[in-house]
């Protein structure tokens, strides 16, 4: 099967009430971690990609690992870009055989985040390629967006008809209090339903997207912290609150922490127990086994997008 956009993928889901993973990929052992996972339960996939992911593994490498998932798995996969900043770069992925980018103007006002998006999708569109638009500002740091708590903004549900009729977006990323990174909360972790809840209303049967969506799960952490590592208080979105976001309408949800903290822990593991072994498969391994493991359980258990292949 050829890689898709995510059109088809999105419109299920809306339907069937679950959401698609969207998990951010780096090397062959997370490529290989999420799809085998994913073969194993039957379930569509998105792998984005960042620009500091491309930076790091190289355009064509991860292109190449993402071809080669698709021949083992023969699953509707999409690849998309993550926080796409610039035309130039959305451009440079989808000429580069994206399926799916992110236009991500979210820092921009408003009517300028309209005119970027737009340009992008005006593009993308002539060649098949599906656009997530984003509005309101998460907090967290990325290698190429860092937005402090202050300066996050939660989203104007009066401004999404606006702006989705205007650019042609395909889907849009919102902001109701989650946040990058392994650090979301400091007390009781809360997400804003009711703005999710407002946009769907004024949005019916739209695709609307979850960033900073990892549960940072605490036995990951307690390993990281136990084997050397040093990671207090970090805290991540509850499983229930998104197994509520997927139920209402949002269709895809991000996932990166979750898959850093599960590779960081298995790694640190074997060199904490066994601190001779220097083959980089002995501990590359068992992150990626751990990966997938996440994985799994997040498709079956969190998205409910396991069997819909
Ligand atoms: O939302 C951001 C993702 O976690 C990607 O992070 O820019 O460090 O690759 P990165
Ligand atoms: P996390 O940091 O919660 O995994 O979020 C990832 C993300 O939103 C990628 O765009
Ligand atoms: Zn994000």
């Amino acid at each position: 099967m050829p890689l898709v956009n995510t059109k088809e993928m999105f419109k299920k889901a809306y339907e069937g009430g679950y959401a698609i993973g969207a998990f951010n990929v780096n090397n062959m052992e997370i490529v290989q971690g999420i799809t085998e996972a994913a073969k194993e339960v039957n379930a569509p996939l998105i792998l984005q990609v960042s620009a500091g992911a491309r930076k790091y593994a190289n355009h064509t490498y991860l292109m190449k690992l993402i071809e080669a998932a698709l021949i083992e798995t023969d699953l509707p996969i999409a690849v998309h870009l993550d926080h796409g900043d610039s035309f130039e770069l959305c451009k440079s992925c989808i000429d580069g055989g994206f399926t799916s980018v992110m236009i991500d103007g979210s820092h921009l006002p408003f009517e300028e985040n309209i005119a970027l998006t737009k340009k992008v999708v005006d593009y993308a569109h002539e060649r098949g390629v599906t656009v997530e638009g984003e509005l309101g500002r998460l907090a967290g740091v990325e290698d190429d967006v860092n937005v402090s708590a202050e300066d996050a903004q939660y989203t104007k549900p009066d401004e999404v008809e606006e702006f989705v009729s205007r650019t042609g977006v395909d889907s849009l990323a919102i902001a109701i209090g989650t946040s990058h990174g392994a650090f979301k909360f400091k007390g009781e972790p809360r997400l804003r339903f009711d703005i999710l809840e407002e946009v769907g209303r004024r949005l019916p049967g739209f695709p609307i997207v979850l960033h900073g969506a990892s549960s940072v799960i605490p036995e990951y952490v307690e390993m990281i912290n136990k084997f050397g590592g040093n990671m207090p208080g970090a805290q991540g979105v509850p499983e229930e609150m998104l197994r509520k976001a997927a139920s209402m309408a949002v269709c895809k949800i991000n996932i990166d922490s979750d898959l850093r903290l599960a590779m960081t822990a298995a790694i640190r593991k074997v060199f904490a127990e066994t601190p001779a072994e220097f083959d980089p498969r002995k501990y590359l391994g068992p992150g990626r086994a751990e990966i997938k493991k996440l994985v799994k359980n997040k498709l079956i258990n969190v998205l409910g997008c396991a069997g819909k292949a």
